[in-house]
Order: structure tokens, then C-alpha cells, then sequence
């Protein structure tokens, strides 16, 4: 008997994420890096706000392990939530990210802190010219590429030192997981953590994992918001065959305090990491 191939799940759930809801890449040119900026400030606008509510984990494991010496390689470096922290440790961090907008956001804020060792290079990670570094970091930044393994083993083969990869935790007992199973047949409504460790394992990769100790669990103004949520994570697009489903399963599963719809599901990251063995 054979498990499941989990580079193929993995590759699967990423197209469904750059489906029509997810991701936005089918608007062209100038709309979308309008959409770009605007998805920028807000997306830096929630690092900022859930930096400072709680210790980053992830980060600090980083952290400790980098030395004045060594260049680091953020691969979908985004608005610089690790980017800028590394270049503060680190002797230079290059800033992989195909969105001019994430990048300008960077820019700012790196040149607000006086940074200079911080480089830009505007490509997705599978079409980026790069030299070897120390240190090759992603986090977030794979879920659109179906090609897991491609994408790890070009970090492998940029990485001199240690390669990490911070992805999403599903919940084990959550709405989306019930939810998953009777749209999409399986419990995974994106790439994760679950099936990307796998996936790796698959490839030969050992790595050990750093867990978040706790989880953000989402809520919503109302359950139509929660409706909407749901129907964005599942990728169902226009389709509403499985409304009158999700709403009976948001209705029986979500808590109702303070005005809000409290989910069992939230974000929560594990953080893999390795040596690439030469
Ligand atoms: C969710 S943000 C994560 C940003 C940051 N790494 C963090 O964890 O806060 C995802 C970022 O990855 C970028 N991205 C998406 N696909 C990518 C790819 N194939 N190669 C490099 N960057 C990518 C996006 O433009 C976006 O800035």
C-alpha cells in the first residue's frame, strides 16, 4: 500500500490558491500593482500589529542562529518582516519578491532605519539570478508554487548553511477541515505546513521544526463575513453550491462573544529547517 503523493497534494492546493479568489495574479499591468500597494500597507499593517502583540518565535530562532558574518536570502521577503530584522544581525540580506509594491514598502522602511545592506531583487524565486548565500529563509512565500520541490531544491543549491521554510499550521479539529473534506474531498483547503513537511520527507529531507505556541484564532463581524471567509479558503470563487453547507457548519461551530464570531481556526506557523547535505 502507498500514502499519498504529497507533492502532488502540495501541488494541487497551489492551484487552487492562485484560483480567481486567492492571490489576485490574473489582473494585468498597472491594476495590479494598484492592488499590490494596497495589499501591501494592509498586509504591513497586520505584521506590525501582530508583531506587537506576542514574542515571534520564528523569528527569534533565526535570530539566534545568525552571525555578523553571514548573508541571508529572504525569498518572498514581502514588506520585511524578517528582512529587516536579519539586516539589523546579519551582514546583508537579499530581498527576493516578485511585487513591486512588498518591495517598495521594504524600501521605506529599510531607509527609515538607515539600513543599507538590505538588496532587492523583483522576481519570484523560480525566475531569480542569485549567488550562494549563508542562509536561505522563506516564509509564506510558496504557497503559489506548485513545484515544491523545485523551489526547495534551488534554496538548497543557494544556501551554503542552514535553509528555512515558515509555513501555515491547519487546525487539527478545525471549521476548514471539516469544511475541506466534503468540498474538496480531503482536509486540506491550501499548501501547509502538514503537507509540505511531507512532501520534503518525500525528498529525502530530514528537517526539524520550530512550532508557534499558540494559535490566532479568527473571528468575524458576522457569519455572513465568516461565510465569505470560508467560501476565500476553499477557492469556491462564484460558486455557491456549498453555501447553505458552510452555513450550517459556521452556525454549529463558531462561538458568539463580544459582538464576534470566534472560529476554532486561526494562524498559527511551524518553521522547518535544515542542512542541505553536500
Ligand atoms: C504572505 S507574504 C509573506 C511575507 C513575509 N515573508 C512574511 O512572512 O511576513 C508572501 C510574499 O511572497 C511573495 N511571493 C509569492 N510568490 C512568490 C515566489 N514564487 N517567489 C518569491 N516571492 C513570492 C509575495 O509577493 C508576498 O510578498
Amino acid at each position: 500500500m502507498t500514502g499519498p503523493d504529497w507533492a502532488e497534494v502540495w501541488r494541487s492546493l497551489a492551484v487552487l490558491a492562485c484560483g480567481p479568489e486567492k492571490g489576485g495574479q490574473r489582473k494585468g499591468g498597472h491594476a495590479r500593482e494598484a492592488a499590490n500597494a494596497v495589499r501591501a500597507a494592509r498586509f504591513d499593517a497586520a505584521a506590525t500589529r501582530k508583531a506587537s502583540e506576542r514574542p515571534d518565535t520564528l523569528l527569534n530562532f533565526v535570530l539566534e542562529r545568525l552571525r555578523p558574518e553571514h548573508t541571508v536570502l529572504d525569498i518572498g521577503a514581502g514588506t520585511g518582516r524578517f528582512a529587516i530584522p536579519f539586516a539589523r544581525v546579519a551582514r546583508s540580506v537579499t530581498a527576493v519578491d516578485p511585487s513591486a509594491g512588498m518591495a517598495a514598502a521594504l524600501f521605506q522602511k529599510a531607509a527609515a532605519e538607515g539600513l543599507s545592506n538590505i538588496r532587492q531583487v523583483n522576481a519570484a524565486w523560480e525566475d531569480a539570478q542569485v549567488e550562494p548565500h549563508d542562509v536561505a529563509f522563506c516564509s509564506h512565500a510558496m504557497y503559489s508554487s506548485p513545484d515544491l520541490a523545485g523551489f526547495v531544491r534551488k534554496m538548497e543549491l543557494k544556501a551554503r548553511g542552514i535553509c528555512f521554510l515558515a509555513m501555515r499550521i491547519p487546525s487539527h479539529d478545525g471549521v476548514m477541515r471539516e469544511l475541506s473534506c466534503r468540498v474538496h474531498g480531503q482536509p486540506h483547503d491550501s499548501p501547509n505546513f502538514w503537507v509540505g513537511y511531507q512532501a520534503l520527507y518525500d525528498m529525502g529531507i530530514y528537517a526539524s521544526v520550530v512550532m508557534e505556541p499558540g494559535i490566532r484564532c479568527w473571528a468575524d463581524d458576522s457569519l455572513d463575513a465568516a461565510l465569505q471567509r470560508a467560501r476565500r479558503h476553499l477557492g469556491l470563487g462564484c460558486n455557491t453550491a456549498f453555501d447553505d453547507e458552510i452555513r450550517e457548519a459556521l452556525a454549529r461551530r463558531l462561538s458568539f462573544r463580544d459582538g464576534r464570531y470566534h472560529w476554532p481556526d486561526g494562524m498559527r506557523s511551524a518553521m522547518i529547517w535544515w542542512e542541505p547535505s553536500r
